[in-house]
């Protein structure tokens, strides 16, 4: 990894990082709670820190919500939910602010690209193309759905009331407080996906962003009150997961918690909504199958299958965890990939030629860690990659595991790391089922030439999204989300938008 090391011992101290004054003040900061469109320190007065994972330092502090300021800020939505200007707005009004907010977010791009790549360690080169653009274009599309949501008219035939005539109809409304709780592997891009049709939908929100990586979605905070978004529409409450995650999905003043994260908390949402049935929607973990059929375009293949796994450093839902790859193209393939693995720049996200970063937080490293040591330990074999990297910071080795089976924890478990596992396969009828051996339901992939193939396989994985040809494809149009133990519900495209209205049914005698 000589990128690394001839980094002389990396850029260590942040005051020696090229960033934008402003991101360095916002994180010499000590950060407060959005709450009500105050920004209040927690009722305990109780702190946490974010570090930077690529050296391992001190970012900046944030005060730290506990069960008192989350019930503090579901009574400022709810206030904000039933009286002031919120509810009085026009649905063109309220899609104005959402779209005024996703120009703020273009105009203050290099600013968002730089604090996020600090806290969670992406590369600066994937944050300015991709996290901040598509959190715009998320906010943009949703803005455009706020006065387009529509009830019908319905005819009816009552079969008991012969003769009576009926005037029927359907309003679409908002659910009322919403609670979001996301992770930290698109910390701001997250924060989009679920703070747009939430507020497309006319509702009021408090958002808790993960512990590791909170100063996007603070930041976010305050251009949302620049924007003109009346108070208490949108609250900002980080805090531990345990603690102020489980008290809002707790909360019975909240109407829907929307969660995005691991599956086993998932879980615990859902019986934590137990006590006032408030609707859940969830997006949980992946162990997503990516098929290569020996047909396919080797030159999109063999990159693509490395991407679908190398991006954001595995730390990726949908990531094409499982490679199957089609007897006779095997050994191309894998090596292709572990070529790829080799080739890429592991290296602080704040370098520009960084195309892999590292993980977000140390415990994550050694989650992956332990991983790689079990499948080792089953009898797979690296052909690329395998170590871990020396501190600071929490790098790992993009790997690629062979001699695998389907037996194997590193086969079944989600990693949420780059670490990809191959398996051949003889025949298409054989790696589809070993493709839906899974709990997951949430990304796949097939690279074929053969159109029928493709349209055959896309209808057989079980999975929210297919991709043929190409992989992690995301878009403000199209709906993504879990079959399966990946959750519930969809995001983006007008399918969110049902999960963030309710219909009510007016019918009246004429
Ligand atoms: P996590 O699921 O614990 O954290 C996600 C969010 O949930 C954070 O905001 C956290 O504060 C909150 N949270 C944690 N416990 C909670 C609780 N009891 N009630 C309410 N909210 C709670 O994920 P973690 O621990 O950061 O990562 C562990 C593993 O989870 C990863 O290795 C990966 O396998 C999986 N994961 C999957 C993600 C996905 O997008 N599917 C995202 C993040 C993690
Ligand atoms: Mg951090």
């Amino acid at each position: 990894m000589g990128h690394r090391t001839g980094m002389g011992g990396f850029m260590n101290a942040i005051a020696d990082l090229p960033v934008d004054p402003k991101v360095k003040e916002y994180t010499a900061r000590r950060w407060e709670l959005l709450i009500d469109g105050d920004w209040v320190k927690a009722k305990s007065e109780q702190t946490f820190q974010t570090h930077n994972p690529a050296t391992g330092e001190l970012l900046a502090e944030c005060a730290q919500a506990d069960e008192v300021d989350i019930d503090r800020a579901v009574r400022a939505a709810r206030r904000a939910f039933e009286t002031g200007p919120w509810p009085a707005m026009t649905a063109t009004e309220r899609g104005r602010l959402i779209w005024k907010l996703g120009d703020l977010v273009l105009e203050h791009l290099e600013e968002f690209a730089e604090l996020e790549t600090l806290d969670n360690g992406k590369p600066i080169s994937v944050t300015r193309a991709v996290d901040v653009p598509l959190t715009a274009e998320l906010f943009q599309y949703m803005a455009g759905w706020a006065n387009k949501l529509e009830g019908n008219t319905i005819p009816l035939s009552v079969p008991y009331t012969p003769g009576a005539m009926y005037h029927a109809y359907t309003l679409r409304e908002p659910l009322g407080v919403v609670g979001q709780i996301i992770p930290w592997n698109f910390p701001l891009l997250m924060a989009a996906w679920k703070l747009g049709p939430a507020l497309a939908g006319g509702n009021t929100v408090v958002f808790k962003p993960a512990e590791h990586t909170p100063l996007t979605a603070l930041r976010l905070g305050e251009l949302i009150m620049e924007a003109g978004f009346p108070k208490g529409v949108v609250n900002v409450v980080p805090g531990p997961g345990p603690i102020a995650g489980e008290a809002l999905a707790a909360h019975p003043d909240v109407d829907k918690i929307a969660f995005t994260g691991s599956t086993a908390v998932g879980k615990r949402i859902i019986g934590a909504a137990t006590g006032n049935l408030k609707k859940v929607t969830l997006e949980l973990g992946g162990k997503s199958p990516n098929v290569v059929f020996a047909d396919a375009d080797m030159d999109q293949a063999i990159p693509g299958a490395a991407s679908a796994i190398f991006f954001n450093h595995g730390q990726v839902c949908s990531a094409g965890s499982r490679l199957y790859v089609e007897d006779g193209a095997f050994d191309e393939v894998t090596e292709g990939v572990a070529e790829q693995a080799k080739q890429m720049k592991v290296g602080p996200g704040m370098d520009p030629a960084t195309e892999m970063g590292p993980l977000v937080a140390e415990e994550q490293l050694d989650r992956v860690w332990d991983y790689v040591e079990s499948g080792f330990a089953e009898g797979a074999r690296a052909l690329s990659g395998g170590r871990k990297m020396d501190g600071p910071g929490y790098f790992i080795e993009p790997t690629v595991l062979v001699d695998t089976n389907p037996n194997m924890k590193v086969v079944r478990e989600e990693i949420f790391g780059p670490v990809v596992t191959a398996h051949p396969f003889s025949r298409e009828n054989d790696v589809l089922p070993a493709a839906n051996d899974t709990i997951y339901g949430l990304g796949s992939g097939v690279w074929t030439k053969d159109l029928s193939r493709a349209h055959r396989m896309a209808e057989r994985l079980h999975a929210g999204t297919v991709w043929v040809n190409c992989y992690n494809v995301f878009d403000a149009a199209l709906p993504f989300g879990g079959y399966k133990q990946s959750g519930w519900g969809r995001e983006m495209g007008h399918e969110v938008l049902n999960l963030y209205t309710q219909i009510k049914s007016v019918c009246m005698r004429l």
